[in-house]
C-alpha cells in the first residue's frame, strides 16, 4: 500500500482545511480542495493558490457528480466541509450539509474505490463521563435544543460511514477532534472561546464568559490535529476506527481566560463576577467536562499531540497580531488612497 499521493480535501479554506492543505504540499503530495467558501476564506490559502500542486475549487461539496469529476485521479479524500455552530448558521443548514456534505464524500471514496478520512468530534460525547472513550457512552442533550444538532449531525455521519464500510467497502477512518486552535482560525466564536478571548483582549475589551468558566476542555494545536489526519490517511489500520484525536491536558475555560490574558499582557479583561449556568436561561446547554482518551490514537496511529497550551498559545498569539499588523496596514494604505 502507497500511501496517499493525490489527495481530495473538502473545507480547504478553512481554518483546519488551510493548515492540512499546507502540510500536505510540504510533503510534496497534490491537493485538490473544494470548498463553497460559506465560513472559509480565500486568505486563508492565498499563499497556495499559485502551487504547482495546489487546485481549489469553489462549490458545494454536495455536488457528488462535480465533486466524481475533479477527484477522477485522487487516492485519498479528506472530508472537513461542515456546518458547526448551529446559532449562527442555522440547524436545519448544519444538518443538511453534515448529512448530505458527508454521505457525497463517502459515496465518491466508493465510486473510486480509495481511502477517506471523515472529521467528526469531541460534540458527540455530550455530557459523557470523561475521559472520552471511543467505545464509551454517548450523552447528549434533547432534540429541542437547536445546539445538539451539530453532535447528532456528526454521530449520525459516523453510523453512515461505519455502515458504508461494513456493507459497501467503504474505507473509512473517524476522527472525534478535540478543540482546535492556532493560525487562520476564526475571529469569531466560530473558531471557539481562545480566538474570542485573544481578538477581544487585543481590542481592550472585557471578555464574555459563559457561566461560571469551570468547564473543563482539552484543546489542541492545530498542526497536532492535523498530524491525525495525516496519519490516519496513510494508516489503513484506521479504516473502520473512531479515532480521538486531542490533547489529555483538561484546562478550565477560566484558566484559559488567565493564561490568555497573561499572553496578550493586559488587565481586568476577565469579568470579577460570573454568572451561574442557571442564569443562562433553561434553554442553556453546555459540555461540562471534555477530555480525550488518547490510548487508541497512540496504539493505531503512533499519535500524541506535540505542542504545549503554553507553546501553542504563544504561536497563536504571534499570528493574531501579524495578521492585524497586516490588516491595519493595509486598511491605512486604502484609505490614504
Ligand atoms: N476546529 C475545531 O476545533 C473542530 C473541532 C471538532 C471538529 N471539527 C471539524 O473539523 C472540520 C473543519 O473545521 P474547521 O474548524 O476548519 O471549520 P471551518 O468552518 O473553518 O471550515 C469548514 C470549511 O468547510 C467549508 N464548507 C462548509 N460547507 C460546505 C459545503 N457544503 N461545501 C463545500 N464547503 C463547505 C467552509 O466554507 C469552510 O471553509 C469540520 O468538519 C468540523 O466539524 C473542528
Amino acid at each position: 500500500m502507497t500511501r496517499p499521493n493525490i489527495v481530495g480535501v473538502t473545507g480547504a479554506a478553512g481554518f483546519v482545511g488551510a493548515n492540512l492543505v499546507e502540510r500536505l504540499l510540504d510533503e510534496g503530495r497534490t491537493v485538490i480542495g473544494i470548498d463553497d467558501m460559506s465560513t472559509g476564506a480565500i486568505e486563508n490559502v492565498a499563499r497556495f493558490l499559485d502551487h504547482p500542486n495546489f487546485t481549489l475549487h469553489q462549490y458545494d461539496c454536495r455536488d457528488t457528480q462535480r465533486l466524481r469529476a475533479d477527484w477522477a485521479d485522487v487516492d485519498g479524500i479528506i472530508h472537513l466541509a461542515a456546518m458547526k455552530i448551529p446559532r449562527y448558521e442555522g440547524g436545519l443548514r448544519t444538518m443538511q450539509v453534515n448529512v448530505d456534505g458527508s454521505h457525497a464524500a463517502f459515496e465518491v471514496a466508493i465510486a473510486l474505490d480509495v481511502p477517506v478520512v471523515f472529521a467528526s468530534t469531541s460534540d458527540v460525547y455530550g455530557n459523557a463521563k470523561a475521559p472520552f472513550r471511543e467505545d464509551g457512552e454517548i450523552v447528549l442533550g434533547p432534540p429541542t435544543s437547536r445546539r445538539w444538532c451539530y453532535a447528532t449531525s456528526k454521530l449520525f455521519d459516523e453510523h453512515l460511514a461505519l455502515r458504508l464500510a461494513e456493507e459497501q467497502g467503504l474505507k473509512v477512518a473517524i476522527l472525534r477532534l478535540f478543540n482546535c486552535y492556532g493560525p487562520y482560525n476564526h475571529a469569531t466564536w466560530w473558531g471557539g472561546p481562545m480566538s474570542v478571548f485573544f481578538e477581544e483582549m487585543l481590542d481592550g475589551k472585557q471578555i464574555e464568559i459563559h457561566g461560571d468558566g469551570k468547564q473543563v476542555r482539552s484543546f489542541t494545536f492545530v498542526s497536532d490535529t492535523v498530524d491525525g489526519f495525516v496519519r490516519a490517511l496513510d494508516t489503513p489500520e484506521s479504516w473502520g476506527e473512531v479515532i480521538n484525536i486531542g490533547n489529555d491536558n483538561p484546562i478550565t475555560i477560566i484558566d484559559l481566560a488567565h493564561k490568555v490574558q497573561a499572553a496578550v499582557g493586559v488587565e481586568d479583561a476577565i469579568p470579577d463576577h460570573l454568572t451561574s449556568f442557571e442564569s443562562m436561561g433553561a434553554n442553556y446547554q453546555d459540555v461540562y467536562y471534555r477530555v480525550p482518551s488518547t490510548e487508541k490514537a497512540k496504539r493505531i496511529l503512533g499519535y500524541e499531540a506535540q505542542v504545549g497550551l503554553d507553546e501553542g498559545i504563544e504561536r497563536t498569539l504571534a499570528y493574531i497580531r501579524e495578521r492585524r499588523a497586516a490588516e491595519a496596514s493595509r486598511d491605512q494604505t486604502l484609505a490614504s488612497a
